[in-house]
């Protein structure tokens, strides 16, 4: 009998920073390194060394108040950013100046001009940059993205996004959220950016943007209410929406193409998004791509399908899984980053281009000129 050796392949792991010790690095980032194959958790930075102490002895790593002395370690490939918004961009730099690759969560800066920065730096590093659009991540938007760029549902010229959050709902470490200053957006940029990046994603590039940002109900004066419509380069209009004082968590993407719709929701569920995915089409059943077939619970004679909705329930994974192996992924790999600096860049513009929106009242145009300002609205 010939004996076949089984060759182990030992991939190394990613050896990990983290830059912030707050909600999301504890409710998310630092489990999902803990249970993933391809990182460990080596380092924790936090300005509040007790916030960095605490998370790493619940997830191991040593804490640092002082992120250079965090950066110069030797046994250290990459870091996790995740602090108050305007902390982003002194995260990453020197990260890049050290030679560490980065996943840099959403939003990637506070202003145009310092994700531009930002985008350089990692580049002259050689470094990987990945922005932290989880969203893109979740089963049922994968589906969608392979369905419109195959042109399942035909041309989009229609969309429209919603995501709304109280702000008491998300057990953040600190309030700084609310501190525009620090934030640049209470829900534009926090909330809704997920959803410029969506729409982006799935119907490309964006050529404009019209903005009605207000403050109606929160004791901090704040955007709680937005809305923007977006003009796409294809020619497609949207209407993307978001609030921080409504008691649900209100979520819906809705896409319409010519031969079909698509309705997609995140991990909540209403009577109004009782499925994750839902596609309007009127194909029959063997013109159908597998994944569609495959999701299809026929009531009877499933051949006789002639079209009609099709509801997709994907297996729920974490995003946040999904996210770390493809920053892993590149940097094995020596790869581009799955979401780059670009993407993070032009969300950056939308925002900065719906700022400028409220200013003038009209139409800025994308991708974002160099000399429209960085000018947070004055809400009252
Ligand atoms: N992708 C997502 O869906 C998602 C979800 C939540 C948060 N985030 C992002 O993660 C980031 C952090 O959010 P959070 O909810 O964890 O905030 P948080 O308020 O819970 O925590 C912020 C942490 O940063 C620390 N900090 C403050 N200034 C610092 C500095 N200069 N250097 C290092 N640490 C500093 C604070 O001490 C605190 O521990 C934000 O950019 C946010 O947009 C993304």
């Amino acid at each position: 009998m010939q004996e076949t050796e089984e060759r182990i392949v030992d991939k190394k792991k990613v050896r990990i920073g983290l830059v912030g010790a707050g909600a999301i690095m504890r409710l998310s980032h630092a489990p999902t390194i803990r249970s993933s194959d391809c990182a460990e958790l080596v380092a924790v930075f936090d300005a509040d060394i007790q916030r960095a102490e605490v998370l790493t002895s619940d997830f191991g790593g040593k804490p640092f108040n002082n992120l250079e002395s965090m950066l110069g370690l030797k046994d250290l490939d990459a870091v996790i950013v995740a602090t108050p918004n305007k902390f982003h961009e002194e995260g990453v730099v020197a990260a890049a100046a050290h030679g560490k690759h980065v996943l840099c969560e959403k939003p990637l800066s506070v202003d145009a001009a310092g994700g531009r920065r930002m985008v350089e730096a990692c580049n002259k590093a050689g470094v990987v940059l990945q922005v932290g659009f989880n969203q893109r991540f979740w089963g049922q938007v994968e589906i969608a993205k392979a369905l419109i760029d195959a042109g399942f549902i035909g041309k989009v010229h229609q969309m429209r996004s919603i995501y709304s959050e109280k702000s008491t709902a998300y057990p953040a470490s600190t309030g700084y959220r609310y501190d525009l200053g620090l934030s640049g957006g209470a829900t534009i940029i926090d909330l809704t950016i997920h959803r410029i990046d969506l729409a982006r994603h799935l119907v490309g590039d964006f050529s404009g943007v019209m903005a009605e940002l207000v403050h109606s109900q929160l004791p901090q004066v704040v955007d709680d209410n937005v809305f923007m419509l977006t003009r796409f380069e294809s020619g497609a209009r949207g209407c993307l929406a978001g609030n921080r004082y409504s008691p649900n968590i209100g979520d819906g993407t809705d896409l319409y193409g010519t031969e079909g719709t698509i309705h997609l929701a995140s991990e909540t569920s209403s009577p109004f998004a009782s499925a994750p995915l839902a596609v309007y089409t009127e194909r029959a059943a063997k013109d159908l791509p597998d994944v569609l077939r495959e999701a299809h619970y026929p009531e009877a004679w499933w051949e006789s399908f002639k079209g009609g909705w099709i509801t997709v329930k994907p297996p729920r994974r974490s995003p946040y899984g999904k996210q770390l192996a493809a920053f892993c992924d590149s940097i094995s790999m020596g790869k581009p980053a799955q979401i780059t600096g670009i993407d993070g860049l032009r969300a950056q513009e939308f925002v900065q281009g719906a700022y400028h929106s409220m200013r003038t009242g009209s139409w800025v145009d994308l991708p974002l000129s160099d000399s429209i300002p960085f000018d947070i609205p004055e809400y009252r």
